[in-house]
């Protein structure tokens, strides 16, 4: 465990602002970025382009209401507990204006969390998890004087799903945990989210983006303390949502768009499973498991060289160095249908069965 203050260096910022998108290159097969589905499915579409006749006037109060009437209900919470957000990501880019004195944040995770925290100055503490433990929390791991701890459930890039309970014990009064559920909604059942759970200074942060195809659109939501909610908005502009954004989030809080996650993520985890066994056949790859998300975390000895290969060969994965306490060696994939991720298990295993190098890829 150490600490940060501020950006030590552009490379720093560099790496903890690269995200799955700048790998996944026009042209190739995308094995890099965990959005589910290409564009909108039509009847997401539809909603938004009837949505587009009421661009000509501001975002009204009745439909900032209907949005946060739609996440409660999904939630079973109070509207007053629910606040809209242009993406989770808005939500740790808030962050700062809690004026933490010393943020945790829990690695391997996802960078925005502390890139936004560091960048504004808070000071930072990285709670590193340990491959041997399979990457599972350490309550114990998080120091006491942390005020803000962020992680994420369950975790990008690891596929961990945290227990609810051990998630639980990191909750007292005079902190915050944020709970980054961003893929939450990939897991059937949703088992360990806490987004109906009431305890101090929690914050859950949800996302449209993933299930729903619409990283263009920046929707997503904060559950929490009515009290919490507005600390973090009160620097927010006028108008933080617009009004696609909102109707997106009325539209897929629907219970027949719940309806149609469930599915999706029941399929999901079937098809991941089988990913995860076929992968882990291959000579020389690790499967990071048990795998929870729309993803999976590998290690493959020689990973630069064979990203690189698998680049030259028309797939795109998600590097993992840049995720603190990851190497060259680690990448994530996104789980796709079956006939995808058969190409990649046969490239990969040609690029691995080649002609050995120095770094252990054969090539
Ligand atoms: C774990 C995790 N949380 C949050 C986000 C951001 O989600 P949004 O598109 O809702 O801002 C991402 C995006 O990649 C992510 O991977």
């Amino acid at each position: 465990m150490f600490r940060l203050l501020g950006m030590t260096s552009r490379d720093d910022r560099e790496l903890l602002r690269h995200h799955g998108d700048v790998d996944a290159e026009p042209g190739l097969l995308d094995f890099a970025v965990n959005v589910r589905l290409e564009r909108p499915p039509s009847w997401l579409r539809q909603r938004l382009v009837e949505a587009l006749d009421r661009l000509g006037h501001y975002p009204s109060a009745t439909e900032d209401l209907a949005a946060r009437t739609a996440i409660a209900a999904r939630h079973g919470r109070d509207p007053g507990e629910v606040l809209p957000l242009a993406g989770a990501a808005e939500g740790f880019a808030l962050l700062p204006t809690l004026r933490p004195r010393l943020a945790a944040v829990v690695h391997p995770s996802f960078t925005e969390p502390e890139f936004a925290l560091r960048g504004a100055g808070v000071p930072v503490t990285r709670v590193q998890l340990d491959p041997a433990d399979g990457y599972r929390i350490r309550v114990e791991a998080v120091p006491d004087e942390a005020d803000l701890v962020v992680l994420g459930n369950p975790t990008n890039p690891t596929s961990v799903l945290h227990p609810a309970e051990a998630l639980a014990e990191l909750a007292r009064p005079g902190r915050v945990l944020v709970v980054d559920e961003a893929f939450a909604d990939a897991v059937p059942g949703e088992p360990e989210s806490l987004t109906t759970t009431e305890l101090p200074g929690l914050l859950v942060l949800r996302s449209l983006t993933k299930m729903w195809g619409l990283p263009g659109l920046r929707a997503g939501y904060a559950l929490g303390d009515p009290e919490l909610l507005a600390r973090l908005a009160h620097a927010r502009p006028h108008w933080p949502l617009g009004t696609l954004a909102l109707e997106a989030i009325d539209a897929c809080c629907a219970p027949s768009a719940l309806a149609e996650a469930d599915e999706a993520a029941a399929r999901i985890a079937s098809h991941r499973d089988a990913f995860a066994a076929d992968l882990g056949a291959l000579p020389g790859v690790e499967v990071r498991g048990p795998a929870a998300a729309p993803f999976l975390l590998l290690r493959v000895p020689g990973g630069a060289e064979v990203r690189e290969r698998l680049r030259q060969r028309g797939i795109a994965v998600r590097r993992g160095d840049t995720f603190p306490g990851l190497d060259t060696d680690h990448m994530r994939v996104s789980v796709r249908a079956p006939e995808d991720n058969a190409v990649l298990v046969e490239t990969l295993h040609e690029i691995l069965e080649s002609t050995p190098t120095d770094s252990g890829v054969r090539v």
